[in-house]
Formats: C-alpha cells, structure tokens, sequence
C-alpha cells in the first residue's frame, strides 16, 4: 500500500508538472502573438507612407566631424541646441518624420527651457529611438573588417532606454569592399551580433532597426556590391531566423546597390533603383513591414531620386522610405553654422529634404518641385 502511495503521488507530481510547463508554454507563445501586434504597429508607424526616419544618431565622435566642418565647436550645449531646434521643427517633424534615433548623451537632454527633447519628438506626434550599439572595432584576424560591438549588458541598457521613451533601436554592422574583403568571419559575425541584438530588443518590447550597411567607400564595381549586398542579408535573416527574430516586428536598414565612390563607371538613379529592389525582393522576406534606407554618404538629392525612383517600380510587399542621416542633416548644417540667426533658415532646410524625401516614399518627387521649393 506504501509503495502504490508513492507511485501514485509520483504519477501526479509528473502530471502536474506537465500541464504547469504546458500552461507555461502557451503563456509564452499567448505573450509573444500579442507583443508583436503591438511590435508590429510601431514598425509600421516608423515606415508609414509619406513618411520616413531622422538618424539623429551620430555619436559624440561623427557628430565632431560634422560640426568640424561647419566650424562649430563641439559642446554639449551645441549638440543641444542643434538637436533640439531639428526636433522643434515644423512642418517637417509632424508630417513628413515618423521616427528619430537618438544617442545615448540627447535622449537624457532636455531642452533650453526644461522640456526633455523626447518629449519635443513625441509632442510632433513622432516615434523616439535610440541607438545601442557600441560601434564598429577591429575584427581579430581580419585587418580592415570591423566587428560592432554591444552586446554585453544590452538587456539591461534596454530597459533603461525603454523607460527613457524608447519605442525603437538602432545597431550598426559595417561591411567594407576591398582587395580580398569582406570576409566570410567578418559577414558571419556581425549578422550573427544583429540577430542577437534583435532578439533582445523584441524580447524587451522594443522594435529593432537591422542595419547591415555595406559601404560605398571605395573604387568596386555596382555588381560587386550586388553581390556583398546579397550575400550579407542572406546571412543577417538566416542568423534573424535562428535567433527567433518576428520579422512583423523589425525594420531593416539597407544600402542601397550602388557603385564605390571613387569607381570610374557610375550609375543611373533607375540601374541603382532596379538593382537595389531586385536584391531585396530575392533576399528580405515580405514578413518585414518596411525597409529604411540609410544614405551612406549619397549626396542629398541622388539619395531622394533614387528612393523616388524605387517607389515609382513599386510592386514590392513592403514600404520603402528613408532612414537619413547625412543625406537630412547636411543642408541644415550648413544652413546653421552654429548661428542662432540662422536657425529659421536651417530649419527650412532641414523641412524642405524633409518634404522631398516624403514626396520620395511615395514616388511623387520630380526635380520641378525640388527646385521650385528649394
Ligand atoms: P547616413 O544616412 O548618414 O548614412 O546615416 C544613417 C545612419 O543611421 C547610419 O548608421
């Protein structure tokens, strides 16, 4: 009798552990359906129509670089002032900018007056994002290829920032063209440091940017940075799928396909515009609600004809928009120069690349309006 006790009370702990880690399950795939409805609203609000992202990203070194060249010291009170009167902007952050992503230093920023600057995007009915990763450091072995890094730690980053009014996050991969480069080592690894990020972000309730740029540095061919291009998002979505990434819940940042800078055969805003959709169609599932371009050092107008001219072919499963930094800021920058008088002017700048772009995600740009409103 002893021992059919003890069967019988084993028999049911083993049951009820059963059902409880069943139960757990279900919770579990419950949980997830709902967060990435919720992910994927906001994913679909970052690519809406009409509409594309600012990347107000640039860390305390790139952001020196920019004001070098404006003849701006780099203060943290200037990169206030600048940022903040970007963000103060109308009518280009309300209608044409669904999204900013910030640097760690200006989602703590507040404003001249006390306002923090997230609540200056949020007030333009704009979505606030934050780049995470560390950037991009020597891969070992690999002289001349870089690895992004970030990883340590990102979970608990991630819950700061998402406290901070975070809706969205950026990472960084950088692949570089050149003489027996990129690497197999240096594809593999930061798709994998991509999907690892991605995950962590979705897990944290926060859309991920993936943005795998291939750089434009250089003298290769357009079919050489076809084919890296390919081979690179072939990588970054079987490591997002290994990683249980929800495309629904994600946004990719390409390159678009063009030729290195200083290659002596250039392209047609149309080839760059064919190439470009032809590799996304064959690599990005349409599970992935929009693709941002970033500008890589585009000059301001080919970066928007050319978005323009990809929105023209449409056909595609997901919205194509813009995702600029350079390609937004530089007129601005100019235009401001680290002048408070010129502020009015900088920001009819910065709403005119706004406008235009916009017009360009929806393929309704011509060079008539770019000059008539410039
Ligand atoms: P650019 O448009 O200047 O390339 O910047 C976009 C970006 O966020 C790069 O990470």
């Amino acid at each position: 009798a002893v021992f059919m006790a003890i069967h019988g009370l084993q028999t049911g702990l083993i049951l009820a552990y059963k059902s409880a880690l069943k139960g757990l399950k279900s919770n579990f795939w419950e949980k997830r359906r709902m967060d990435l409805a919720e992910l994927n609203k906001v994913a679909g609000a970052m690519t809406a129509p009409g509409k594309g992202i600012l990347a107000a990203d640039e860390s305390s070194g790139t952001i020196k670089k920019r004001f070098d060249a404006i003849g701006v010291e780099s203060t943290e009170e200037n990169r206030r002032d600048y940022r903040e009167f970007l963000f103060r902007t109308e009518p280009a952050m309300k209608d044409r900018i669904s999204g900013v992503i910030l640097y760690d230093e200006t989602i703590r920023q507040k404003a001249a007056d006390g306002t923090p600057l997230v609540k200056l995007i949020e007030a333009a009915g704009s979505i606030p994002g934050i780049k995470v990763d560390a950037g991009a450091k020597p891969l070992a072995f690999c002289p001349g290829e870089t690895i992004t890094e970030g990883l340590d730690g990102l979970r608990d980053r991630l819950i700061e920032y998402r406290e901070l009014g975070a809706k969205f996050c950026k990472w960084r991969a950088v692949i570089d063209i050149g003489d027996g480069i990129p690497s197999q080592d240096a594809i593999n690894s930061n798709a994998h440091a991509l999907a690892r990020y991605a995950a962590l972000c979705q897990e944290q309730q926060l859309v991920p940017i993936v943005e795998p740029e291939v750089l434009m540095d250089g003298d290769h061919t357009i079919e050489r940075c076809e084919a890296v291009t390919m081979w690179t998002l072939k990588t970054v979505f079987m490591e997002l799928y290994y990683a249980k990434v929800q495309l629904e819940g994600m946004v990719l940042k390409p390159n678009m396909i063009v030729p290195g800078m200083k290659c002596a055969t250039q392209a047609s805003d149309e080839e760059i515009a064919q190439r470009t959709i032809r590799v996304l169609k064959d690599c990005v599932p349409s599970a992935v609600p929009g693709i941002a371009f970033l500008s890589g050092g585009q000059e301001d107008v080919e970066a928007t004809a050319r978005l323009d001219a990809m929105n023209r072919i449409g056909g595609v499963p997901w919205h194509l928009t813009f995702s600029y930094g350079r390609a937004l800021q530089h007129a601005p920058q100019v235009a401001w120069s680290g002048k408070k008088d010129n502020v009015p002017a900088a920001q009819a700048a910065f709403s005119h690349r706004a406008e235009m772009n916009g017009l360009a995600t929806l393929g309704e740009w011509t060079e008539a309006i770019e000059k008539k409103a410039a």
